[in-house]
């Protein structure tokens, strides 16, 4: 028998990445889909296929009654519905970022463990082949002892001028939760996901509430009360350190750079596309050298889901590792609010 699948949150993610691979899959029945607004969420069933559409997530676990959830509510949502669909015994995925605060990443992760279902976060760029090879690199010692690693997840005008990604309510934040959380995620992951000691961070909003209009659309700098960049240091216990710089706007020279350089002692590396070098006598000399990245990230996070889901062993991003990204954006947002170091 087919498993029902429900998407919650009727929006362009849910859309683009989760329906469009749902229905790419025979052993599954997309089922539901609930949003806040009548009209949309009809208009979004209507054109996707889905037989029913509801305004309340309740009544739809009721009369539906899926296996697997996907939750695609902007980020202040997501702690509420993915607890719903645990107590009703599903496997969830929940778009990044976790939630909007440690505290209800933990009991997210501690619901999902207590009920014995999955819970998978769609950090989808852990998902790259780019990811894969310097993971096992790194594991393998190619690197030597990685000790300073950069992350950046950086736009020069791009501001989101769609959904609430500029209301602080309702994300949590701006670039740090937002974009930042896919690098640090995918950092981590090749790291090992080393244990944090101490954060350190400063956030800046100087151009949201000046300028109107990027190359993700328009927004009402009026309204916008999110940082639009924040730097940050993350001390790693052994000594490591993780350097952190993110923006939805930032006047720099290119349009957007998602990327993370790993420095080791033997050698660096950096993630998309994967490639790793070393120094021979004032001399780069490339041991990897990939020329395009793994653009497949998406449907590749979809895929680990659901096959977990059907009860193959495939690495996902759990509810463990959703909690320590929390952790982490939290006490970078805590630093930054306070203007002093935070230890974890
Ligand atoms: N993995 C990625 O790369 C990626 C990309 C884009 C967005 N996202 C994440 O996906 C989420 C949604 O982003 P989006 O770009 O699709 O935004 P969006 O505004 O297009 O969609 C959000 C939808 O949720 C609906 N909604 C709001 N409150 C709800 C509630 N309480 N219950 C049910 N539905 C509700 C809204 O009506 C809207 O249709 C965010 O958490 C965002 O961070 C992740």
């Amino acid at each position: 028998m087919k498993k029902k699948v429900a998407i919650i949150g009727a929006g362009q993610v849910a859309e683009k990445v989760h329906v469009s691979y749902y229905q790419t899959r025979e052993e599954l029945e997309l089922a539901a889909v609930v949003g806040p607004n009548p009209e949309r969420v009809k208009d979004f069933a209507e054109r996707n296929g889905i037989p029913q559409y509801f305004t309340n997530a309740e009544e739809m676990h009721a009369a539906v009654k899926p296996d697997i959830v996907s939750v695609c509510t902007p980020n202040r949502f997501h702690c509420e519905n993915v607890l719903l669909a645990i107590a009703h015994g599903c496997d969830v995925i929940c778009e990044k970022p976790p939630a909007i605060s440690a505290a209800e990443a933990k009991q997210m992760r501690d619901a999902a463990e207590a009920n014995g279902c999955l819970l998978a976060y769609d950090f989808h760029h852990r998902f790259a082949d780019d990811v894969t090879i310097l993971h096992d690199k790194v594991k393998e010692g190619i690197l030597g002892d990685v000790y300073v690693t950069k992350v950046k997840a950086l736009r020069r005008c791009g501001i989101p001028g769609w959904g609430s990604f500029t209301d602080k309510e309702v994300q949590g934040g701006g670039p740090l939760i937002d974009l930042g959380a896919h690098m640090l995620d995918a950092a981590l992951y090749v790291l090992g996901f080393p244990k944090i000691k101490r954060v350190s961070a400063k956030m800046y909003q100087k151009i949201g509430t000046k300028k109107s209009k990027g190359t993700l659309g328009e927004w009402d700098p009026n309204k916008y009360e999110v940082e639009d960049s924040l730097f940050g240091f993350i001390e790693l216990e052994g000594g490591g350190l993780i350097q952190l710089e993110t923006s939805f706007a930032l006047n720099i020279k290119d349009t957007s750079i998602m990327n993370v350089e790993f420095c080791g002692d033997e050698a660096g590396a950096t993630l998309f596309p994967a490639q790793i070098y070393t120094d021979e006598g004032g001399e780069l000399v490339y041991l990897l050298d990939r020329k395009t990245a793994d653009a497949d990230r998406h449907p590749k996070s979809m895929e680990a889901f659901v096959d977990r889901c059907l009860g193959k062993d495939v690495m996902v991003a759990d509810g463990r590792q959703g909690y320590v990204i929390q952790q982490l954006i939290e006490a970078l947002y805590q630093s930054a609010e306070k203007g002093e170091s935070v230890t974890l």
